[in-house]
């Protein structure tokens, strides 16, 4: 009995901890209408998203022409990255994703290309302190014979449209793979 309970419980941590994984979202920044480009209102872009630790950001864009720097505070402001210090990170691959892990902090990148930044070229993203709320499964009746999985419901509106909003396809199919599999697991 004690041995099924604690292999029940083993599986229960790993589906939860898989489901948890399975939800960070990742977003192409500027998509759909845009890209990392000059065109794209960032700020009109984040204002619709809301960012949790485990979710990552996909900078797409021609390398001829522009790249990513992760900045500090005053220099996403001032778009001066000459001042020691102002870059944290700098990236050029032309396709960088880019995971948050650390909560409750704001991020701040930029292009470094001559006059971008200053165009408005730049993004500044709050990572939220919570993330979505992972699956919870439950017993039900003697020797917890029948179980029940749920997740439940977002904190705010804006917490389940940074799920199914602007998440790529290819996350959100992760998910859904992982939770069936989860469920698998329950019953
Ligand atoms: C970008 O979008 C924000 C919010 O929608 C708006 O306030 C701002 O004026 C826009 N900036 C530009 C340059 O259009
Ligand atoms: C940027 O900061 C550096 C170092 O403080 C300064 O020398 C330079 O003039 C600044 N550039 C602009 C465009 O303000």
């Amino acid at each position: 009995m004690a041995i099924t309970k604690a292999l029940f419980q083993l599986i229960m941590v790993t589906a939860s901890a898989l489901f948890s994984m399975a939800l960070g979202a990742s977003y192409t920044v500027g998509a759909p209408a845009g890209s990392w480009d000059l065109k794209t209102n960032y700020t009109q872009w984040t204002s619709t998203r809301r960012f949790f630790p485990g979710d990552s950001l996909r900078f797409q864009y021609p390398t001829a022409t522009h790249n990513i720097l992760e900045v500090t505070k005053t220099a996403y402001y001032t778009c001066n990255t000459s001042v020691s210090n102002a870059v944290i990170a700098t990236y050029q691959t032309g396709n960088d994703v880019i995971t948050f892990a650390a909560s409750g902090v704001t991020r701040y990148f930029v292009c470094g290309f001559p006059g971008h930044c200053a165009v408005g070229m730049k993004l500044r993203v709050n990572v939220g302190a919570q993330s979505p709320a992972p699956v919870q499964c439950r017993g039900r009746g003697r020797g917890a014979k029948r179980i029940r999985c749920t997740r439940p419901a977002p904190a705010s509106p804006a917490a389940s449209s940074a799920i199914g909003g602007g998440a790529d396809r290819s996350s959100l199919w992760l998910a859904a793979v992982v939770a069936a599999g989860s469920l698998l697991l329950c019953f």
